[in-house]
């Protein structure tokens, strides 16, 4: 099947990764050119990680390479694809209107799927003539690396339509599970309440960045702990997320901590913009707390 991917960003080029190593024809979508040279650069070096650790040939890999066409165009991207993936920006107007776009361009047999992370698929799917075969997939970050694969139904997607992403998402190797379309879906209802937790235990002076997360690591056997993971995902998307969940869910339980939007209203968003609770220097693996969250830091209630 012929896929297309909107949007050549983290998440859009590592979609385009892994159906292209699997076999998968991929139009890599982008208004942007530069993003989309970006993108397949960002792809070559992750396989490059794949051959090295021999999950991978250097012949596979040029292969799986030869297979991503890039175009700044949706509407003759999408053309011969029987599923189109749409990772653009977490904005809901540019979803509604892609998702016109490419209701209008690609074939009527086509699936189009969402790699949104929290914005409903049933008013995306509202937006198209073909809300039945409108489904959420949403993969984790990073993508080749990540198994799930989170398929959410929307109010009208059809079972047939959700059976071919699950056996898709299974012939490319990762495990799909099938949950419906509420605020947050499962991941997100769960991850984002504990990040939140983790930045209001840190905005209370109960502890300090590199307690949080190593209690959380050590603890509780996390790759991560949840202020660097807030800081890998992007500060504003998480910041996005909890005022889904909160909007939509209507419990105050969900309120974003004020530190985190004081961070993002500052330019912090974590790895994209270089700080975020830790400070990151290009080419350097160092976790290093940013200076904001070293002793006596004012951002800190207790220290007021
Ligand atoms: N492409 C290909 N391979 C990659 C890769 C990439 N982008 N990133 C890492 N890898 C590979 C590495 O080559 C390495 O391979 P081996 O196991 O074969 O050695 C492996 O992944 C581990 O990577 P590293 O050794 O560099 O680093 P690590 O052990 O610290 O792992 C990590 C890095 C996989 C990111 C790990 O820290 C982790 O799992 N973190 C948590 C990630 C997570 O929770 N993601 C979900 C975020 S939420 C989300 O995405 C959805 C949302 O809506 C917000």
């Amino acid at each position: 099947m012929k896929i297309a991917v909107i949007g050549a960003g983290q998440m859009g080029n590592g979609i385009a990764h892994v159906f292209a190593q699997s076999g998968h024809q991929v139009t890599l979508i982008d208004v942007n050119q530069a993003s989309l040279d970006k993108a397949l650069v960002t792809i070559g070096k992750n396989m490059d990680r794949q051959v090295a650790k021999g999950g991978l040939t250097e012949d596979q890999k040029k292969e799986a390479l030869a297979r991503i066409a890039i175009t700044t165009e949706l509407a003759s991207g999408v053309r011969e694809a029987g599923l189109v993936v749409e990772a653009a920006t977490e904005n809901v107007d540019l979803k509604l209107r892609i998702f016109r776009d490419m209701d209008a361009h690609a074939p009527a047999h086509c699936i189009l799927a969402t790699n949104t992370s929290s914005i409903s698929i049933t008013r995306i799917a509202a937006a198209t003539k073909r809300p039945g075969q409108v489904i959420g997939m949403h993969f984790m970050n990073p993508v080749p690396v990540m198994k799930l694969v989170e398929v959410i139904r929307g109010y009208d997607t059809t079972d047939e339509v959700t059976r071919t992403v699950v056996e898709l998402s299974t012939a490319i190797g990762k495990v799909p599970v099938t949950v419906n379309d509420y605020a947050g879906f499962v991941a997100n209802r769960i991850l984002m309440p504990m990040i939140n937790e983790a930045i209001e235990t840190l905005f209370q002076g109960v502890g300090g960045v590199a307690e949080i997360d190593t209690i959380m690591k050590l603890g509780m056997a996390h790759p991560m702990g949840p202020l660097q993971l807030a800081d890998f995902i992007g500060l504003d998307t998480c910041l996005a997320i909890l005022r889904v969940l909160h909007e939509g869910l209507g419990n105050p339980k969900y309120a974003p901590c004020p530190l985190l939007v004081q961070m993002v209203t500052a330019g912090k968003l974590g790895m994209k913009s270089g700080e975020g609770f830790y400070a990151y220097t290009a080419g350097s693996k160092d976790l290093v707390v940013a200076p904001a969250f070293r002793k006596n830091a004012p951002h800190l209630e207790t220290a007021r």
